[in-house]
């Protein structure tokens, strides 16, 4: 464990990173926001979560994405984070957007999942704790749930707000009609929604074909993509194999199975682009969704900071031509 005092770096804000306003709200968002999901559990190295954080805000990166059950194991991300931000961020609260979410399995029992008011408000006073905050800036309803009346799930997101331990709220994974439900209430609730959290990436295009992107622009909210590098097929890392260590090695949502020759032959040839481009695949993929205005920030879960430098360096060109947006489209059709 360090215990020498953390000191950002002072060019954190030299211009490097560029923020981009998140919808029609007052807030700014890095162009790369840092996910702590499979990288700030119990299960991972303390030393390299906190290089890896320290990493982020030295290079202008003020969003990090949390939810009650990231780690492994449930909870252990907001407790590597809430260590963190006691060690090292507690003097930089204010210049940092954190963000945690429920609705998701957490702990047993009738109110340990799903979007009930209990679960959404009972998670969000657990994950305080473990994160040693007494707000966070945004808190998701992690996903839609068909059974609970969408109207006790928003109105409690709205009263957790006016009770001070949320500064915003926002979406995620929720199909277009809910989503639309909610921007709706929200906004004449006087709690607009600030962000949508979709999955999206060059290999995962619903937010395009289901129109969730646009639907958060025409809503005013901002949208910010999860799985960005499709959990790291979208890059170099399997392209010689499985390395040990890797997400898919060490077992969890990116399956061996996903890894099929067509995929495989997919990101070599988009690795190809990249190449011409001088860019790794990994940059190729977080430029092609930067070049969308709508898209108002990505999400990375980097596991080291070679990873984030390399991830980082996407913001250099996010500039496409056209034959290069027509052959990128021709791989992944
Ligand atoms: N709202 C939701 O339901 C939801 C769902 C999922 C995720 N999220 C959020 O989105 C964040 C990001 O999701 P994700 O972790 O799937 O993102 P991702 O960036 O698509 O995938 C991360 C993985 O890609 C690999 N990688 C990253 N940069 C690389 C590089 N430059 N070169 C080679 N490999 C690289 C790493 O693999 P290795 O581990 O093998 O090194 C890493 O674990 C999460 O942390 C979370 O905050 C939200």
């Amino acid at each position: 464990m360090m215990n020498t005092r953390f000191f950002a770096n002072e060019n954190r804000y030299d211009g490097t990173m560029k923020y981009r306003r998140c919808g029609k709200s007052g807030i700014l968002l890095p162009e790369v926001s840092l996910g702590l999901w499979h990288n700030f559990g119990d299960v991972d190295t303390l030393a390299n979560c906190i290089q890896m954080a320290h990493y982020a805000f030295d290079n202008g990166i003020t969003h990090f994405d949390l939810a009650n059950n990231y780690g492994p194991s449930y909870g252990s991300a907001e407790e590597t984070f809430g260590t963190i931000m006691k060690k090292s961020f507690a003097p930089y609260r204010d210049e940092l957007f954190i963000s945690t979410k429920a609705g998701h399995d957490m702990w047993q029992g009738p109110y340990g999942s799903w979007n009930s008011r209990k679960h959404l408000i009972a998670s969000l006073d657990q994950s305080l704790r473990r994160m040693n905050l007494e707000y966070v800036d945004i808190f998701y309803s992690h996903r839609y749930d068909p059974e609970t009346p969408i109207e006790e799930t928003l109105q409690a997101l709205v009263d957790i707000v006016k009770g001070g331990k949320a500064l915003y709220i926002g979406i995620s994974k929720y199909p277009k009609e809910a989503a639309q439900f909610a921007y709706s209430y929200l906004s004449q609730h006087n709690v607009p929604c600030l962000l949508y959290q979709g999955k999206y990436n060059l290999f995962h295009r619903q937010p395009e074909t289901e129109g969730t992107l646009q639907q958060s622009y025409d809503n005013k909210a901002g949208f910010i993509a999860f799985s960005p590098l499709a959990q790291g097929l979208l890059t170099n890392r399997y392209l010689q194999g499985i390395p040990e260590n890797s997400r898919i090695a060490r077992g969890g949502f990116l399956k061996k199975e996903q890894l099929t020759n067509e995929v495989l032959y997919r990101v070599s040839e988009l690795n190809k682009i990249a190449q011409q481009r001088k860019q790794t695949l990994a940059e190729m993929a977080l430029a092609w969704l930067l070049k969308d205005e709508m898209v108002t920030s990505v999400i990375i879960g980097a596991s080291s900071t070679t990873q984030m430098a390399d991830n980082l360096k996407a913001l250099q060109n996010i500039r496409f031509t056209k034959e290069e947006l027509k052959a990128i489209e021709d791989i992944c059709k």
